[in-house]
């Protein structure tokens, strides 16, 4: 009969990560962080947690929580192995996939599990800066385009979803007029719809 260590489907690196997940925030830790962003949903299971402590502009250190699973603890262990004494900026910038590559990949329909890791890093590095009352230009360069007639970035669709003024494709529709130019967006907006509702907890 197989073994279940056969049945495995992660890569060794995973592995390792999951068993024994780096820089994690334990309770009893007297972490004073300078930046906290949370992300996800209890109801799923998924909720991400991440603080940093910043020091001449960059990540001294970092601490995370999640309730994710296997896939979200071996990402978010790995990026925050990867942050630690990058910019601001450069750790911002890093994606889901940078984070799967270091880990020598993930399942496909795990791959969804590796955003609330750098999502909850680019909250608290949002947090950082508005506490410091410091500009925050990296915000406005990560933003992507999503529809193109209308000039409806994923950051909009985002802050509309975060502050409860957008559940629905119709109310993106009616509040941007996003979708109602050429339409080959549409599918796009919805999945970006659905992301930010699942990441924001309000799916
Ligand atoms: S790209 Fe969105 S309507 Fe054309």
């Amino acid at each position: 009969m197989e073994s279940f260590m056969a049945k495995w489907v992660y890569t060794d690196t995973v592995k390792d990560h999951f068993m024994n997940p780096r820089n994690l925030w334990k309770e009893d830790e007297d972490f004073k962080a300078d930046g906290v962003g949370e992300v996800g949903s209890l109801a799923c299971g998924d909720q991400m947690r991440v603080g940093i402590k910043v020091s001449d502009g960059k990540v001294a250190d970092i601490r995370w929580l999640t309730y994710g699973c296997a896939s979200a603890i071996a990402s978010t262990s790995m990026m925050s192995e990867m942050v630690k004494g990058m910019s601001l900026e450069e750790a911002y910038k890093i994606s889901p996939s940078d984070i799967t590559d270091k880990l020598g990949g993930l399942p496909e329909h795990k791959f969804h599990c590796s955003v609330l890791g750098d999502k909850a890093l680019r909250a608290a590095i949002d947090d950082y800066l508005e506490k410091n009352g410091l500009d925050n230009p990296y915000k406005k360069q990560s933003a992507k385009i999503i529809c193109e007639c209308k000039g409806v970035t994923d950051q909009m669709i985002e802050n509309l979803v975060k502050d409860d003024k957008a559940k629905t494709f119709e109310d993106l529709v009616a509040l941007t007029g996003c979708g109602t130019g050429c339409g080959k967006c549409r599918e796009r907006i919805k999945e970006t719809l659905s992301e930010m509702l699942h990441i924001h907890g309000k799916g």
